[in-house]
């Protein structure tokens, strides 16, 4: 790690968080690093020591910092565009049809101050994205999410996945919830990787609950209690 400083941001509404558990753990640094569009910015926690392994590479990868900030509605473009790739080539979301921009501004309109969505942008571009929704609606499965994250594919193996998914864990502790589960298909090695990096375990697979491409595919269920 250059410096012990990593060089990338989060929004100071999560580094109260962040900061409480400072003393706790090895591996945390925090500092306040400079403004961008007008918002304080500070470098965080890592969640793990695979993590830190995964993040150090993320600075060396761009020769900009990569921000991961919260998702505004002129990003669901981009967002979309990033995500209707998957939905043409892979199986790693079982949505078959592309996302319309109507249903992608439906779905921003209700991730609420609990269940944040984050982009990761390098240069002005988004590159990646991520999000947390409410994984279940009857009331008692109100601190448990699920979690999203997909990276621009030609945009793979720089380290912003793991940017994304850090950032995701950092504010589900901040926001009080308590599990955060990822539904992976079991065809996704690199997903399952980068969760299993971050501590995610494995708690389930359902088979041949998808068919997508002519075949059937098994759902991954990782869990991570926080
Ligand atoms: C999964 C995904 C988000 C990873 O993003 P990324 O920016 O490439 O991830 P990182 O560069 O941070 O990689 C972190 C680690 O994940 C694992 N990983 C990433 N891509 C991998 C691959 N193709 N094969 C195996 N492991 C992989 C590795 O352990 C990697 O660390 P390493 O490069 O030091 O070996 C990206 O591949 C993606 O967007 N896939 C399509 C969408 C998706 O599957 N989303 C998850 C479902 S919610």
């Amino acid at each position: 790690m250059r410096s012990g400083v990593i060089s990338f941001f989060i929004e100071p509404e999560i580094v109260s968080d962040a900061a409480t558990r400072i003393q706790s753990k090895k591996g945390i640094r925090i500092r306040v690093a400079k403004a961008v569009r007008n918002v304080r910015i500070a470098a965080l926690e890592l969640t793990t020591m695979k993590a830190k392994t995964a993040l150090n590479r993320a600075p060396k990868s761009y020769s900009a910092a990569v921000v991961i900030r919260r998702a505004v509605r002129s990003d669901l473009t981009a967002v979309n565009d990033i995500y209707n790739h998957y939905v043409w080539h892979s199986t790693c979301t079982y949505q078959e049809e592309p996302e319309t921009t109507a249903s992608r501004r439906q779905w921003f309109g209700q991730h609420g101050a609990k269940h944040p969505v984050v982009v990761a942008e390098v240069n002005d571009e988004v590159v990646g994205w991520g999000s947390l929704s409410a994984y279940h609606p009857r009331s008692a499965y109100r601190r448990t999410v699920e979690n999203s994250v997909y990276v621009h594919h030609q945009h793979h193996r720089r380290g912003v996945g793991s940017l994304l998914l850090n950032d995701l864990i950092v504010r589900a502790r901040g926001l009080g919830h308590h599990a955060i589960i990822a539904g992976i298909d079991a065809e996704q090695a690199a997903s399952v990787a980068l969760h299993d990096r971050f501590g995610f375990q494995k708690v389930g697979q359902f088979r041949q609950v998808g068919f997508k491409f002519g075949r059937w595919l098994d759902v991954i269920y990782l869990e991570l209690v926080l």
